[in-house]
C-alpha cells in the first residue's frame, strides 16, 4: 500500500535480465536477486544458450552464485537460432527447463550474432510454440543498414511483428524492451496475448541523454532510447494499469573499457536500483498504487506463474548511486550514476 513514506509491494519478478557468467555474474547477480524473487534470464552468452543442457548448466552456476539464504529463482530461455529443432525447443519447455524462447534478430544487439537471420527459418518452432503455449520474448528491431537506427522498431512492427501475430494468432509474444509509441499502439491493438516489458532507462531518457555535452555511452542501450514523445508514451503505458505492461529492467552490465571506447557496448546495468527508479516513474506520474501490478503481477498472470508470496518495501530515504560498482573485479557504471533516488529499498 502507498503512503507518503513507505510503498509495500508483492515481491517483484525481473521478466528480462542479462545476468552474464563467471565473475561478472557473481558480482552482478546479488543486485537482481535482493529486490526480485524471479528473473527471466537472458540466454545471449557467448556461445548463446541454445539447448536445454546449456540451459541447465547455466542455471546450475547461477543457483551456486546466489548469496546464501536468497530464494531466487532464475527462469531460463532458449536462444533461437536459424538451426532451432521444434521438438528439442517443445522438450525443454515440457521439462521446465525452458520458460520462453528469445528471438533475436541476428546482429540486431550485443550478442546476437547467432541470432535468426531471417524469421521463415524458425516457423516451424514458432508454430509449435503457439501449440504449446510457450512464450516468445522478442526484440524488435529490423537489422537492414539501410533502416534508421530509430526507426528500427517501428519497421520491425510492420514488416516482422504484425505479420507473425496475423499469422499465429494464439502465439504468446512478449515485446521485450518497447521503445515507442508505435510499439504501444501495437501492443494495445492486438490480443490478450501480446504484452511488452519496459525497461527503467525508457521511462527516464529520451535520446538526447546519449548526447548531453558530448557522447554519453552509459546512455546507449538497444533498442536506442527515442524521442521525448514515445518516453511519454512509455510511461503513460506503464503506469496505465493495463495487465499487457510488465516489468523488465534489461539490466545490460558491461565494463566501463568496453563501454568508454571507440566503438561502445550497447547496454545500460541498472540492476542496482531497479526498484528506485521504476518507483520514481510511477511517482511522477501519480500511479503509486499501480506499481505493485505493473512489477509483481502483471508478469506472472501472462506466464500463467503463481504470484509471489511475501512483500518488498521502498521506504523514503536518499539513496546516493554511485558513480562505478565493482562486479568482483570488473567497474561497472550504472543507471543513475552520481544521482539521489528519493527512494530505497528497505532491507
Ligand atoms: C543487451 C546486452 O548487452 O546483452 N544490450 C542492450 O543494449 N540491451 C542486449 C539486448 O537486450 O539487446
Ligand atoms: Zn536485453
Amino acid at each position: 500500500m502507498p503512503t507518503d513514506t513507505k510503498i509495500t509491494i508483492r515481491r517483484p519478478d525481473d521478466w528480462h535480465v542479462h545476468l552474464r557468467d563467471g565473475d561478472v555474474m557473481r558480482g552482478v547477480l546479488p543486485y537482481t536477486a535482493r529486490q526480485f524473487a524471479r528473473a527471466i534470464v537472458m540466454p545471449n552468452l557467448s556461445p548463446p544458450i541454445a539447448s536445454a543442457d546449456a540451459a541447465v548448466a547455466y542455471r546450475e552456476r547461477i543457483l551456486a552464485a546466489l548469496p546464501d539464504g536468497s530464494d531466487f529463482i532464475p527462469l531460463m530461455t532458449c536462444y533461437l537460432t536459424d538451426t532451432t529443432d521444434a521438438a528439442d525447443l517443445a522438450a525443454g519447455f515440457a521439462d521446465g527447463v525452458f520458460t520462453a524462447a528469445k528471438l533475436y534478430p541476428a546482429h540486431a544487439t550485443t550478442g546476437s550474432a547467432h541470432g535468426v537471420t531471417d524469421i521463415a527459418n524458425i516457423e516451424a518452432p514458432l508454430a509449435r510454440m503457439q501449440e504449446i503455449g510457450m512464450p516468445l520474448l522478442v526484440h524488435g528491431e529490423v537489422t537492414d543498414p539501410g533502416t534508421d537506427i530509430f526507426d528500427r522498431e517501428a519497421v520491425f512492427i510492420e514488416r516482422i511483428l504484425a505479420p507473425l501475430v496475423k499469422r499465429m494468432p494464439d502465439l504468446k509474444v512478449v515485446f521485450e524492451h518497447i521503445t515507442t509509441a508505435d510499439a504501444v499502439g501495437f501492443v494495445e491493438s492486438a490480443g490478450p496475448n501480446v504484452a511488452a516489458t519496459i525497461t527503467p532507462q525508457h521511462l527516464h531518457i529520451n535520446r538526447n541523454a546519449m548526447f548531453a555535452g558530448g557522447i554519453r555511452p552509459h546512455a546507449f542501450c538497444l533498442p536506442v532510447a527515442k524521442r521525448e514523445k514515445h518516453r511519454l508514451a512509455l510511461r503513460k503505458a506503464a503506469t496505465s494499469g493495463s495487465p499487457k505492461y510488465f516489468l523488465g529492467t534489461d539490466s545490460a552490465p558491461h565494463a566501463v573499457s568496453a563501454k568508454e571506447s571507440a566503438c561502445g557496448c550497447a547496454g545500460i546495468f541498472n540492476a542496482p536500483f531497479a526498484l528506485e527508479s521504476y518507483a520514481t516513474v510511477f511517482e511522477e506520474e501519480g500511479a503509486l498504487d499501480r506499481l505493485e501490478g505493473f512489477a509483481s503481477e502483471h508478469g506472472p498472470r501472462f506466464y500463467g506463474l503463481p504470484l509471489n508470496e511475501g512483500a518488498v518495501a521502498l521506504e523514503r530515504a536518499d539513496a546516493p548511486v554511485p558513480a562505478v560498482i565493482d562486479a568482483l573485479g570488473t567497474p561497472v557504471v550504472p543507471f543513475h550514476a552520481g544521482e539521489v533516488m528519493r527512494w530505497r529499498l528497505a532491507s
